[in-house]
C-alpha cells in the first residue's frame, strides 16, 4: 500500500508533493513524510499521522525550498506507524534517500549481511535495509545510482514501487516497480517530470503519462528524457508507451460534497450509466462488450466460472453468482483471492476466472489471477482503474468506468461492478439460449431505468439520516437478506463496520435462527431487506421472529409495501424492479445509513482507521 509522489523540474516541488500526497492518502494514512533537495542539502521531514500533520510539522521550521523532492503517505507493514518508521529513509551516509511502497520479504537476511558490514539501522523498516543495500552496492561496484538500484533489486524478494535520489547526482530520480503501481508524468520539453502511485497528483500539469511495467527501472533525467530498462537483464525498453490521461481535476475533487463517500454515493446514477454506455443498446436488444465478444467461445464452453475478489468486490461476485446461475445457467464459485491462491485449487483450461477489483491492484486478487493463468484458465478482469495491474494481467476484460473512487469505503464501484456482471450474465444467457427473448428484452429495458430509480431513492436521504440519528450509539447491528440480497446484507454490514467502527454482521435471513437470533433484544437494530420480489413471505416471517424477540426492524421494502410497514419500526422504500436488479437499489439506503451514522459519530468516513483503498500487500 502507501502512496508515493515526486517531482523534478523548475517549479517549487513542495506544494506539488503535498498536494499529491493529499490525493494519494486513500492508499494509506498512518504516517507521512517529504524530502526536498535545495541544491545543497537534503531536507527531510516526517511524522506519524496524516498529511495534514506533516504540513503542520513542516511549517514548524524545515526548509521547503527545492525543485526536486518526493513524499510518502504510509500504510504500515514493517514497523509500527511512528516518526522513525515513516518514509523517506536515508542511507547511512545521508547521500541517498528512498520512498517505497510494498514489502521486501527477504529484508531480514539482507539486514544481517549489512549489519555485519557495519551498517546501523534506525527504523524497523524493510525500506531502510533496501536503501543501505543500494548504498553498499554503489560503493562496492563504484557505479551510478541507476545501476546500484538495479543490482540491489536483483537481490530482493518481494514487491515494490520505489523512488530513489542521490544527492551527488541531483538532476535525476530513479524509479522501479515490481507488483506495486507507479506512473510518470512528462512535462513540456522534458523540463519537468512527475512520479506517483497513480496519475492524480499530476493531472493539472500534464496528460502525458507512462505506467512502468513490472520488472522495469526508469532513470528520469531533467532536461533529457526517461530511460527505461529491465531490472533482471539490462534490456533497454525503447517504446516508452506514453499514454494520454483521461482523468480530469473535477473527477478527483469533492465537488461541493462534505465527503468523497457521499459524492460517490450520489454519483451512482451517472456511474452506472457510464458502465453500460455503448454496451447496452436496449431498444435493439443488443449487449456488446469487446472483451466478451472477442472471447465468446471461451465463455460459452466454460464448465464453470470462478470469481475471485476481495472486500466489497467479493460481495459483487456473490451477487454475480446468483446472476450467472439464474440467467446464464453456468455454475459459479466465488472465492476470496487470499484463500484461492493458497489452497491448491483445481482449475482447468475449461474454467473462466473472473477477477473483480476496483483498484485492479489488490495483491491477493492479482496473485489469484496469475495462478489461474498458469493453470490454463481464461481470465477476465473487471476493474475500475484503467491500466491497473489486474486489467493488464487478465487475458481480456471490461472496465466499469465508474470514475475515480476516492472514499476508502467502496460504493459506486460495487453497483457498477454488479451492472457490468449483469450485462455479462444476460449476454451469456442469451447466447446459450437459456433466457427467452421477451424476458431478455425486459431485463434490458429495466437496466436503463435503474439510474433514474437510484436518483429517486437518493431523495430518501433525509429519511435515512433520521433513522441513523436514532441508532448511531448502539454497539451492534445485524443485516439480513435472502437470495440476491444476501450479499447486499453482507455489504451493508461491511460498510457500517468500516466507517463507523460499530460491530455489524450480515447474514442470510433464514440462517439467523442458527445463531444470531440469540443476540436479538431491544438494543439490536436489524436491517432487513424485504423487497416484494424474491422470498418475500419468508423474509416477513423472519421479521416476525425478530419482532417477537423485541429486535428493532429497519426494513428495506418495495414502494407501496403495507405488510412489513405494519411490523417494522422503520421502513425505507425502494422503487420496484426485477429481482435480479434489486441489489442495485437496496444497497443505496444501506450506504447512506452507514455514512450518516459514521458522520454523526465523528468518524473520518473517507479515511477510516487502519484501512486503505488499495491493498497491495498480502
Ligand atoms: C480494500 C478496500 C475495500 C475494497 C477491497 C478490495 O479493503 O478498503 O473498499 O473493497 O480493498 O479492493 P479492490 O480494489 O480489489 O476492489
Amino acid at each position: 500500500m502507501c502512496g508515493i509522489t515526486g517531482y523534478i523540474g523548475y517549479r517549487e516541488a513542495y506544494p506539488i508533493i503535498i498536494q499529491g500526497l493529499r490525493r494519494l492518502e486513500y492508499r494509506g494514512y498512518d504516517s507521512a513524510g517529504v524530502v526536498l533537495f535545495d541544491g545543497q542539502d537534503i531536507n527531510l521531514s516526517k511524522t506519524k499521522g496524516k498529511v495534514s500533520e506533516l504540513e503542520k510539522k513542516v511549517t514548524e521550521g524545515v526548509s521547503t525550498k527545492g525543485n526536486i523532492g518526493f513524499g510518502h503517505t504510509r500504510w504500515a507493514t514493517h514497523g509500527v506507524p511512528n516518526h522513525i518508521n515513516s518514509h523517506p529513509h536515508l542511507s547511512q551516509s545521508g547521500n541517498l534517500v528512498i520512498v517505497h511502497n510494498g514489502i521486501i520479504e527477504n529484508y531480514d537476511t539482507l539486514k544481517k549481511e549489512l549489519l555485519s558490514r557495519g551498517y546501523k539501522f534506525h527504523s524497523d523498516t524493510d525500506t531502510e535495509v533496501l536503501i543501505n543495500l543500494i548504498e553498499e552496492i554503489k560503493l562496492q561496484e563504484n557505479c551510478k545510482l541507476g545501476k546500484a538500484v538495479q543490482l540491489a533489486l536483483n537481490q530482493v524478494v518481494g514487491a515494490y514501487a520505489i523512488l530513489v535520489f542521490d544527492k551527488n547526482k541531483p538532476n535525476e530520480l530513479v524509479v522501479a516497480k515490481l507488483g506495486s503501481p507507479i506512473a510518470m508524468g512528462i512535462g513540456k520539453d522534458n523540463k519537468e517530470f512527475f512520479i506517483a502511485s497513480d496519475a492524480t497528483p499530476f493531472i493539472e500539469y500534464t496528460k502525458d503519462a507512462i505506467y512502468l511495467e513490472d520488472g522495469e527501472l526508469a532513470i528520469v533525467k531533467l532536461d533529457r528524457d526517461i530511460h527505461i530498462r529491465k531490472i533482471n537483464d539490462d534490456q533497454i525498453v525503447n517504446d516508452l508507451r506514453i499514454q494520454q490521461l483521461q482523468l480530469s481535476l473535477d473527477q478527483i475533487e469533492k465537488g461541493g460534497y462534505e465527503h468523497f463517500m457521499l459524492k460517490e454515493i450520489y454519483e451512482q446514477p451517472s456511474a452506472i450509466t457510464d458502465t453500460y454506455r455503448g454496451r447496452l443498446l436496449a431498444n435493439k436488444g443488443i449487449i456488446k462488450m469487446a472483451g466478451l465478444d472477442d472471447n465468446l467461445e471461451r465463455f460459452l464452453n466454460a464448465k464453470r466460472i470462478i470469481i475471485v475478489a476481495c472486500g466489497t468486490s467479493w460481495h459483487a461476485g456473490l451477487v454475480a453468482e446468483y446472476l450467472f446461475e439464474e440467467i446464464a445457467r453456468i455454475p459459479v464459485e466465488v472465492e476470496y483471492g487470499s484463500e484461492f491462491r493458497y489452497r491448491n485449487p483445481i482449475i482447468t483450461e475449461n474454467d473462466v476466472v473472473i477477477a473483480i477489483s476496483q483498484s485492479g491492484e489488490t495483491a491477493d486478487t492479482l496473485a489469484a489471477v496469475k495462478l489461474a493463468k498458469s493453470k490454463g484458465a481464461f481470465v477476465f478482469g473487471i476493474c475500475n482503474v484503467v491500466g491497473s495491474s489486474i486489467a493488464r494481467e487478465a487475458h481480456a476484460g471490461a472496465y466499469t468506468h465508474a470514475g475515480p473512487e476516492i472514499g476508502v469505503a467502496s460504493t459506486k464501484a460495487f453497483t457498477t461492478q454488479i451492472t457490468l456482471l449483469s450485462l455479462l450474465a444476460l449476454k451469456l444467457g442469451k447466447e446459450k439460449g437459456n433466457i427467452d427473448t421477451p424476458s431478455y428484452q425486459t431485463y434490458l429495458q429495466e437496466m436503463v431505468q435503474i439510474p433514474s430509480k437510484i436518483e429517486k431513492l437518493l431523495g430518501e436521504d433525509a429519511h435515512v439520516k433520521k433513522i441513523a440519528a436514532i441508532y448511531k450509539d448502539l454497539p451492534n447491528f445485524l443485516y439480513l437478506g435472502r437470495g440476491y440480497n444476501f450479499p447486499v446484507a453482507l455489504e451493508g454490514a461491511l460498510k457500517l463496520k468500516e466507517i463507523s467502527y460499530i460491530h455489524a454482521e450480515g447474514y442470510p435471513a433464514a440462517e439467523m435462527k442458527h445463531g444470531p437470533i440469540a443476540l436479538i433484544d431491544e438494543n439490536m437494530p436489524v436491517a432487513v431487506i424485504a423487497t416484494r420480489r424474491g422470498h418475500y413471505q419468508k423474509v416477513v416471517s423472519n421479521i416476525q421472529e425478530i419482532k417477537s424477540r423485541k429486535g428493532i426492524i429497519i426494513a428495506i421494502v418495495t414502494e407501496g409495501d403495507t405488510t412489513v410497514k405494519d411490523i417494522a419500526d422503520h421502513i425505507i422504500e425502494v422503487p420496484e424492479t426485477l429481482e435480479a436488479f434489486t441489489p442495485l437499489l437496496t444497497t443505496i439506503p444501506l450506504q447512506l445509513l452507514s455514512y450518516h451514522i459514521a458522520v454523526m459519530r465523528g468518524c473520518n468516513v473517507d479515511q477510516p482507521r487502519n484501512l486503505a483503498k488499495a491493498v497491495t500487500v498480502e
